[in-house]
């Protein structure tokens, strides 16, 4: 094992070291026993170890050299998942004879694909499955870390090593069985996804940069006028004053109060971005606030470390230091934060930290945090998106949910907000890979994840810009956004036809955003992924244990987005014998277990509901989601092969804390079994106080009724809250869907609706 770590940091130490000198610590020599001492001189002797240099950065280890490592031998296991964040595929690849996966967060200039290279977060847990049972390794360290997998010597097995740079050896194993019993016991060790504000599961636009506040103003119009939803729009860094955050540009955005009034006039939000690099600058009163009260991370020698970053020279706040965390949570107060308003929300970008002029772009080893080492808590720094999500709650006196996209993570970062795959490209296989990566994350507890639309380098085809939105608008974040050089592309600019393609998919996320929710307020209470891999819903279904090109949104949505240029069909496999799956553009019924060819055109966006599920939509879409607060829902009943089905539906504010803090909320399950449908409060939930008069549960439903009813010629529905009245319905015999329109049934009661 000693040598395979040698080997690992040594090849490393001599790509570092090429222009370093051999340095030899004769202190350190005398102070070894004479039974150690050959191993020593050998340790000793490696170039490297006690001072390194990466390029022009020196890395004085002043606490000399120090690695950990344990190898875990996982017996009758092929498949192992996790360890984020990598694009590569789902399935982790065997490492033998190539570069162990790394984890060691870095702001990677336009990163490769198929690459176990680090990228801008890092979760060290890693998740193995077989037929029998689904298993979890968390290595609970925070320095640069490697991971190798390979085969075992004997039978099926796979072998995980890990390495770290420093710290001590913890971990944690997860024994399942079962993928969900995996998921319960890593929460319970790292808490689960926040619970978002239901709006920021809509539709977001961003772009590096929207210019000024007229430009605002015209993409918001843009919006209303080509009849496309968005909830929130985005600035990026040229909206402050010289890149000093918590400042607007004054001349470009005089008056952001106004702006956000307009916004907020229509019920739309914007996002600014609050970066941690801090410009050094005596007349910034972040910067002097900070550096006054010594919340600076510290150079080896103690003075404030500085590095180069998008404001020229900045400091860099030491958030482990529960003071200055403090201190940022206030900086988001009102009367701190001039200009900003309740629907302004924030971004934390370049995390790792991004340092221009560090090493691999990044801080070096050994600034200081307090006693510890930079090298110690390294992939830590961006998880303290923290104090940003504390300050939003602060700033509404405890009430409102907070909303921080970060673009860093480590394990535990769930609770604090959303990530995003980071600076990926407007190429197809950046879009084949958004899916993957979001689901190793998801597997890690993270499942508020996406992949900026369009691709942020580089200029998308219009082919491309449609197909990434049909597939962003079925992953859980949903944002488009563009590099600075790239030419404008918001939604209307591709002609007619484009954007009317972009406007369905975006519509179609509105329409399921009762789902998206509820899907969410599972993750926050039980810590399951919301974008699932296949295997997690059929572990006993070898077919499905590499499969990554498709995925579950919660148990009952298959995704199969289309990611192949000029594409003129899909293959999606229909897991499950036995189960039965319904295409919910057409209502077509397929069988399980298939691999189901699907002929394709630009407008599909391959999608199956479960039989046995219903589906909450709200089919009446807005300009935002909040608008459509109190719209009508539509239940997709989908019958199994017995006739029956069952669902769930969540309702709260969408905003505050009330859900927890004073059980306001409604949460019933809906089931449909011989003949009838009903509603009924789930079990264990508590008093249910509805936040306002409940919307109204009527519209349509939809019935797959198929082969198991005879549909009759009236239809006397009866529920327990009210008398018997008749309804109006449809059968369409083709498709075997009974509609019923306005069964006039209320979401917050018990009721049941006879067919008869
Ligand atoms: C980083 C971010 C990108 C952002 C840019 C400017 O590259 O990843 O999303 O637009 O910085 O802030």
């Amino acid at each position: 094992m000693w040598d395979k770590i040698k080997s690992v940091f040594s090849s490393k130490s001599q790509t570092d070291t090429e222009e370093a000198g051999e340095k030899e610590d004769t202190e350190q020599h005398e102070k070894v026993s004479e039974g150690e001492e050959e191993e020593a001189e050998e340790e000793v002797d490696q170039p490297g170890m006690w001072e390194e240099t990466f390029k022009t950065h020196a890395d004085t280890k002043p606490n000399g050299p120090s690695s950990i490592s344990l190898d875990f031998s996982l017996p009758g296991v092929e498949h192992v998942y996790g360890i984020p964040e990598h694009a590569d595929g789902l399935r982790l690849k065997n490492t033998d004879g190539g570069d162990p996966y790394r984890l060691y967060n870095l702001d990677v200039f336009q990163y490769e694909l198929f690459n176990p290279m680090a990228l801008y977060g890092a979760v060290p847990v890693l998740l193995s499955h077989n037929t029998h049972r689904t298993m979890g390794l968390f290595w609970l360290n925070a320095a640069e870390t490697w991971v190798d997998v390979s085969s075992g010597q004997v039978g099926v097995c796979t072998d995980v090593r890990w390495i770290s740079e420093s710290g001590i050896i913890d971990v944690f194993i997860m024994l399942g069985p079962r993928p969900n019993d995996v998921f319960t016991q890593y929460s319970s060790l790292t808490g689960t996804q926040a619970f978002p504000p239901l709006s920021s599961l809509a539709y977001h636009q961003c772009r590096w940069n929207y210019n000024d506040q007229e430009d605002v103003s015209a993409v918001d119009q843009g919006f209303d006028e080509h009849d496309i939803p968005y909830d929130f729009i985005w600035l990026d860094i040229e909206h402050t004053d010289g890149k000093r955050y918590f400042t607007w540009d004054n001349n470009k955005f005089p008056q952001p109060k106004d702006m956000l009034q307009g916004l907020l006039d229509k019920r739309r939000k914007m996002v600014t971005i609050v970066d941690p690099h801090i410009k050094v600058d005596s007349s910034y009163k972040i910067h002097t606030e900070i550096r006054s009260r010594g919340y600076y991370i510290k150079n080896k020698d103690g003075g404030d470390y500085e590095g180069w970053c998008w404001p020229g020279n900045a400091g860099y706040p030491d958030f482990t230091n529960p003071e200055m965390r403090k201190w940022w949570a206030s900086m988001f107060a009102y009367d701190q934060y001039e200009g900003s308003m309740e629907n302004l929300y924030t971004w934390n970008d370049m995390n790792e930290p991004s340092v221009f002029n560090g090493p691999e772009v990044t801080m070096h080893k050994d600034a200081l945090h307090g006693p510890w080492e930079h090298r110690d808590i390294h992939n830590l720094y961006g998880f303290y998106q923290m104090a940003t999500a504390e300050g939003q709650i602060q700033r509404s006196g405890g009430l409102e949910r907070p909303f921080v996209l970060t673009r860093a993570f480590f394990a535990g970062s769930q609770r604090y907000g959303a990530v995003w795959t980071g600076d990926n490209a407007a190429e197809w296989g950046h879009l084949k890979m958004s899916i993957p990566m979001c689901l190793s994350l998801g597997l890690v507890g993270i499942s508020f994840c996406g992949a900026d639309v369009g691709g942020f380098f580089k200029t998308p085809s219009a082919e491309l810009l449609v197909r990434w939105y049909q597939a962003g608008a079925y992953q859980p974040f949903f944002r488009a956004h563009a590099h600075l050089d790239t030419p404008r592309r918001e939604p209307w600019l591709f002609g007619p036809d484009n954007t009317a393609l972009i406007r369905e998919a975006v519509r179609q996320r509105y329409t399921l955003l009762p789902y998206w929710y509820l899907q969410f307020y599972h993750a926050q209470r039980t810590g399951q992924p919301v974008m699932r891999p296949l295997w997690v819903e059929y572990p006993e279904d070898i077919a499905t244990f590499s499969i990554d090109n498709e995925f579950l949104i919660g148990r009952d949505l298959l995704v199969h987005p289309v990611t192949d240029e000029r594409s003129s069909g899909v293959t999606a496999y229909l897991p499950g014998n036995g189960e039965v799956w319904y295409d919910v553009h057409t209502f077509q019924r397929h069988d399980g277990a298939q691999n189901l060819s699907i002929p394709v055109t630009m407008s599909s966006i391959p999608v199956f509901q479960r039989g046995g599920s219903i589906i909450c939509r709200k089919n009446r879409v807005r300009r935002s989601s909040s608008c459509m607060e109190n719209d009508p829902y539509t239940l997709y009943v989908a019958l199994d092969s017995q006739g029956k089905a069952e669902g769930e539906i969540y309702i709260d504010d969408g905003h505050t804390f009330k859900h927890k803090t004073d059980k306001q909320f409604i949460h019933r399950r809906l089931s449909f079994t011989a003949n009838s449908l009903s509603s009924r409060s789930v079990p264990l939930t508590n008093i249910i106080i509805p936040t306002r008069p409940c919307s109204p549960c009527f519209c349509i439903w939809v019935v797959n009724i198929g082969d198991c009813y005879n549909v009759p010629d009236v239809l006397h529905p009866s529920s327990t809250d009210g008398g018997e009245s008749s309804v109006e319905f449809e059968f369409d015999p083709d498709t075997a869907v009974l509609t019923l329109r306005k069964p006039g049934v209320n979401a917050g009661v018990n009721w049941t609706l006879h067919l008869r």
